[in-house]
């Protein structure tokens, strides 16, 4: 690593743990996961204090939704963050954790609106549900949300894997005509300054502010969701875990299960499913 990235990777941890972000943060040089880092690091430290950040230069098994494996070659920003909901901002009006079925679509927000900020066209960025960001139906981030089981309290690994400069033309296909970067998509005034630890910086603050505010927010998804939903009045083919289904894609319910009316008009909330094939 050269001194300006060295330089540039220190005041990123210095500044997201003295502003008090985070806890602690790893930046690891390789490693097989960054979620399996954490949930290894938590589950032999329970005291651990949340939120933590393990970010890797390489990662030699990344994990994808699913049996997928992570695509993680060099200019990929791959990090985990461990977290709990907050419990000094809950009260019985409050509490998260009967919404947590939500959490996957708010750490799509999340990180769509952290980009959206770097992107020109930002409008254009959106989220697949459940939490895929996509720009132009191009995926540039990958989102994995695992608990963490056995711990005295709740806790929740969020991993993602951004394409920052990645080349996609190297990728394996299907990945190559599915995919971009955020190289490929900024403007070039931008380009110069576009590195991996400035949006590993913005990310990392849009997700805690914007988690903060869910907790206490009870309204905050059915808000934001229809401004970043990708699908939304598109036709869309959904794998179930026994079957597939195909229909419009009407939004969202309050869990934020995805909402497909069928050709014969019956409404089906999916809770868990992966959309395989859509047409906006
Ligand atoms: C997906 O699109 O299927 C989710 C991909 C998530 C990839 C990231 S990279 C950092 C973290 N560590 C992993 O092993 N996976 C996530």
């Amino acid at each position: 690593m050269n001194e300006v990235s060295q330089l540039r990777r220190s005041s990123a941890i210095e500044q997201l743990l003295s502003d008090g972000w985070l806890a602690r943060v790893d930046w690891l040089s390789e490693i097989d996961s960054t979620n399996s880092f954490l949930k290894r690091a938590l589950t032999e430290d329970t005291a651990s204090i949340l939120p933590r950040l393990a970010v890797a230069d390489r990662q030699t098994s990344g994990r994808g939704r699913g049996q997928n494996a992570w695509w993680s070659p060099d200019g990929c920003l791959m990090f985990s963050i461990a977290w709990r909901p907050d419990r000094s901002t809950q009260s019985d009006e409050w509490d998260v954790m009967p919404r947590i079925s939500q959490l996957p679509l708010v750490v799509g927000i999340s990180i769509a609106s952290a980009l959206r900020a770097i992107l020109p066209n930002r409008d254009q960025v959106k989220v697949k549900w459940p939490n895929d960001v996509y720009i132009d139906e191009k995926k540039l981030c990958g989102i994995l949300i695992e608990s963490v089981v056995g711990l005295a309290e709740p806790c929740w690994i969020i991993g993602a894997g951004v394409n920052v400069f990645v080349n996609i033309h190297n990728a394996p296909e299907p990945i190559r005509s599915k995919a971009t970067s955020l190289h490929r998509e900024c403007l070039s005034e931008t380009m110069a300054t576009l590195c991996v630890e400035s949006v590993l910086l913005s990310i990392v603050q849009r997700l805690i502010e914007t988690m903060a505010l869910w907790q206490t927010d009870g309204d905050f998804l059915r808000r934001q969701w229809p401004d970043y939903c990708m699908l939304t009045d598109g036709w869309v083919d959904i794998k179930l875990t026994d079957k597939s289904l195909q229909g419009t894609c009407c939004g969202i319910d309050d869990r934020g299960a995805l909402i497909i009316q069928d050709p014969r008009g019956r409404r089906y909330s999916v809770l868990s499913g992966v959309v395989e094939s859509w047409s906006l």
